[in-house]
C-alpha cells in the first residue's frame, strides 16, 4: 500500500502534504459536487484542487486590484488538471471546410441592432451538462435547431444529443472524442430529422447504438451555412437575422475553465478552436465610463460554470478565442 501510494504521488510530479486550512472547504466541495474517491486518489485529487483553488484566489485577488476584466470560481471541475479538463472536455474539431454548406458573409452598410438576445426571444433552452464527454459539437448543433425549431414552430423543444452522437458517426464526428456542428447539421438534413431530448435521452457516453425514431421527428434541416471564417462582423449579422449560431472558441486556458462573471478577455487564448458552443446574442456594457463589447455564449458545462451557465466574450478584439473562426448554422 504505502509502494503503491508512493508511486501515484511520483506519477503526478508531487507530494505535497494538504493544507489543512482547506479541510472544511474541501469537504465542502466534495459534497455539493458529490465527489467520492476510491483510497491513494483522494489525495491526489486534492492536491491539484488546491492548486486550482490557489491560482482561482489570485487571479480574483488581481482582479480586484483593477488587472482583469472577469472573475474566476471554483467549480465541479476543480480536481482537473488543464490537461485532464482539455482532454475530457473540448471535444471540437476543426473543420478542413470540405462540407457542402452556403457561405454567409457580411453586407458592408447593414445596420444591426445595437445589442441581441435570443434568450429573451424564447429562443433558446436551459444550459445543460455534457458531463465527461467531449461531446460540446453536438450540444453546440442541438441549441442551433432548438432556435430554428422555435422560428419555425414557436415552441422550443430540448433536442437530443445523444442522438446525434450515437448516429453522426458515419459523417465523421467521433461521439465523447470529438466532432463537427457541421456534421451534425449535415446528419439531420441526410437522416431526415432529429429526436428531442425527452424521447432520446442523454448518457454523457459513446458506447450506444443509433436508436433514431423517424415516428418522433421533432426538428429538421434543409441546408447548412457557414460564417464567413473570422468575420465578427459576419457573426454578428448572422446572429441578429439567423438566431442562436453555433461558434467554436479555444476553450483551452485554466481561466476559461473556472471562468466565472465579467467580460472574459484573457489573453491566454488563441484562435487554435476546440470547444463547441453557442452565441445567442451579443450586447455593450459601461466599465469605467468605456464601451465594451461582447458575445454572450451558451455554454454545455451546467449553471454552475460561468454567469448560469453562459460567458460573456470581449466583442471586436481580432476575433478572440477564434469566436468567428468557425461559426455555421442550420437553415429549414
Ligand atoms: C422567424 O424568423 C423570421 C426572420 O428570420 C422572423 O421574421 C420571424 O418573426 C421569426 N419567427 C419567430 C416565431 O420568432
Ligand atoms: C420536417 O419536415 C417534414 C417533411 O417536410 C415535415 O413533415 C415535418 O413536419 C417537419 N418537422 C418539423 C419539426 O419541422
Ligand atoms: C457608449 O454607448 C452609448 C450608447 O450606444 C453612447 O451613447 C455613448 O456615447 C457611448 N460612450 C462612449 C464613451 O463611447
Amino acid at each position: 500500500m504505502a509502494v503503491l501510494l508512493g508511486l501515484l504521488l511520483a506519477l503526478l510530479g508531487c507530494a505535497a502534504a494538504p493544507d489543512p486550512a482547506l479541510e472544511e472547504a474541501w469537504e465542502g466541495w466534495k459534497s455539493l459536487h458529490a465527489k467520492e474517491y476510491a483510497g491513494e486518489a483522494e489525495a491526489a485529487r486534492r492536491e491539484i484542487w488546491e492548486k486550482n483553488l490557489r491560482r482561482i484566489q489570485q487571479h480574483n485577488r488581481e482582479e480586484s486590484q483593477g488587472q482583469h476584466a472577469f472573475r474566476l470560481a471554483m467549480n465541479h471541475y476543480g480536481d482537473l488538471t488543464d490537461k485532464e479538463f482539455n482532454q475530457l472536455l473540448n471535444g471540437f474539431t476543426p473543420a478542413r471546410r470540405e462540407e457542402p454548406a452556403q457561405l454567409f458573409q457580411a453586407v458592408e452598410a447593414l445596420k444591426t441592432p445595437a445589442e441581441v438576445d435570443w434568450r429573451a426571444k424564447g429562443y433558446v433552452t436551459p444550459v445543460k451538462n455534457q458531463g465527461h464527454c467531449g461531446s460540446c459539437w453536438a450540444f453546440s448543433a442541438t441549441g442551433a435547431l432548438e432556435g430554428l425549431v422555435f422560428n419555425q414552430t414557436g415552441k422550443l423543444v430540448v433536442l437530443s444529443e445523444q442522438n446525434l452522437i450515437d448516429c453522426s458517426r458515419k459523417l465523421g464526428n467521433n461521439g465523447c472524442q470529438g466532432g463537427f456542428m457541421t456534421r451534425a447539421f449535415q446528419y439531420v438534413h441526410d437522416n431526415g430529422g432529429l429526436n428531442s431530448e425527452h424521447v432520446y435521452p442523454y448518457l454523457a457516453t459513446d458506447t450506444s447504438s443509433c436508436r433514431y425514431n423517424p415516428q418522433d421527428r421533432a426538428a429538421n434541416c434543409s441546408a447548412v451555412w457557414l460564417v464567413a471564417q473570422g468575420s465578427e462582423t459576419a457573426l454578428e449579422q448572422a446572429v441578429a437575422a439567423v438566431g442562436p449560431v453555433s461558434v467554436a472558441v479555444d476553450a483551452n486556458s485554466f481561466y476559461f475553465h473556472f471562468y466565472k462573471s465579467g467580460i472574459f478577455s484573457s489573453t491566454s487564448c488563441s484562435q487554435k478552436v476546440n470547444h463547441g458552443m453557442l452565441a445567442v446574442g451579443y450586447g455593450t456594457s459601461q466599465e469605467h465610463g468605456r464601451n465594451v463589447s461582447y458575445w454572450i455564449l451558451k455554454n454545455s458545462w451546467s449553471e454552475v460554470w460561468g454567469e448560469q451557465g453562459y460567458i460573456r466574450l470581449l466583442k471586436g478584439a481580432n476575433n478572440l478565442c477564434g469566436v468567428a473562426s468557425q461559426a455555421s448554422f442550420p437553415v429549414l
